[in-house]
């Protein structure tokens, strides 16, 4: 399964930018016939408010990606430690080129899986997943691990796909991005998703613009 994720994004890696930002006209109709023209980038600058730019803290920030939506903001998180987590060694090379290229040096660089995190519990003080539940072929190991590294009180701010929004969408999601490796069945609705996250989270921040979901939760205080 995961070499199948490691083989997708390293076919897509030179496209993946330009569809997802729309900088490309393939990338502005596919999300507008497949997304219901829902702006990534909106979803991205969105989400990316929920962290301070002063944040002094330890971040986590699974999948990284190519780091096109983080780049711009990382530039400003100075005072942050930031852990960029990946599967696949192609994009963790072209988030690395990126912030390099940016002057950013306050990030570590990890090839991992997010099932398998290796880091201590309660070792974070925020996690960002932009765009990578839809990806994990095990969600439920994956909120598992992400919720273990995160300390009580700590922030999960994410965003991805949810099924069951649009036909149109949970069709192109099924029978394309699936079969392709980009995205790794199965696929919470919201209320799925809502049920996990009040297992373990506060929600405190909760959008959901076409298929796409984002939001902030605060990890709950263990229970004694
Ligand atoms: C759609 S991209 C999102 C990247 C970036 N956050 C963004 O918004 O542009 C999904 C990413 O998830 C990564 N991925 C998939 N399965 C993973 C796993 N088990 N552990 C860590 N990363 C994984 C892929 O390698 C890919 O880079």
């Amino acid at each position: 399964m995961n070499d199948k994720i490691t083989s997708s994004y390293k076919a897509s890696k030179n496209i993946y930018d330009s569809i997802l930002t729309q900088s490309s006209l393939f990338g502005k109709l596919y999300i507008k016939t497949f997304w219901h023209g829902v702006d990534d980038n909106r979803i991205a600058a969105e989400l990316l408010r929920y962290i301070p730019d002063r944040f002094s803290g330890r971040l986590l920030d699974v999948p990284v990606g190519t780091g096109v939506f983080t780049c711009e903001k990382y530039k400003r998180m100075t005072k942050a430690d930031i852990i960029c987590l990946d599967y696949s060694e192609d994009m963790l090379e072209q988030a690395k080129a990126r912030f390099a290229k940016n002057g950013i040096d306050n990030v570590t660089f990890l090839r991992g899986d997010v099932g398998a995190l290796p880091f201590e519990d309660c070792a974070f003080d925020t996690v960002l997943s932009m765009n990578g539940f839809h990806a994990f072929p095990d969600k439920d190991k994956a909120f598992s691990e992400i919720t273990r590294v995160l300390r009580p009180g700590g922030r999960l701010a994410a965003c991805f796909y949810i099924r069951g929004r649009s036909a149109v969408t949970d069709a192109l999601v099924k029978n394309v991005l699936a079969r392709k490796g980009w995205f790794t069945p199965p696929f919470d609705t919201s209320g799925e998703l809502m049920k996990r996250l009040e297992r373990a989270y506060e929600v405190t921040n909760w959008h959901i613009r076409g298929s796409m979901v984002y939001f902030r939760a605060v990890k709950k205080q263990e229970k004694r």
